[in-house]
């Protein structure tokens, strides 16, 4: 009977941890609610280098080589896009907030045209 109970117990604690697993939220999740989500644009190439050169090359460099700012010559290899969109939209330590400046759609059509830098 006793050991009736204690793997009763067993079971229904190890169920628990599984429900556990499966409803709190991961960190990746947690990270997405915390980042905005990218609009849907159609590419287009020429408008983000107009943006880039208008906003970010005084810190990225006019080649994207780096200046106070990271190099983003292959920024594909570190960010995907959407992650890019997060960065740009919310800033980051001393990387600002382009939020006001630029639209979202703009934002998420430069950020597209860095993931493709590999
Ligand atoms: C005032 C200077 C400044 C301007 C303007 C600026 N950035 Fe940055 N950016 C930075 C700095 C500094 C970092 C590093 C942030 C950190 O340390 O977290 C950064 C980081 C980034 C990163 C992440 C790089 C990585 O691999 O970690 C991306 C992507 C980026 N910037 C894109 C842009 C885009 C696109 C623009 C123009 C819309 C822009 N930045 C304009 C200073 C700037």
């Amino acid at each position: 009977m006793q050991k009736w109970i204690m793997s009763g117990l067993f079971f229904a604690a190890c169920a628990f941890a599984v429900i556990l697993m499966f409803t709190l939220p991961g960190r990746e999740q947690v990270a997405e609610q915390n980042s905005p989500t990218m609009p849907t644009v159609e590419a287009n190439p020429a408008k983000a280098e107009q943006t880039v050169k208008a906003n970010c090359i005084s810190c990225h460099g006019d080649q994207l080589q780096g200046g106070v700012g990271p190099s983003l010559q292959q920024e594909g290899n570190n960010h995907n896009a959407e992650q890019i969109y997060s960065i740009v939209t919310k800033g980051r330590g001393q990387m600002p907030s382009f939020k006001d400046k630029l639209a979202p759609d703009e934002i998420a059509n430069v950020a597209m045209w860095l993931s493709e830098k590999k």
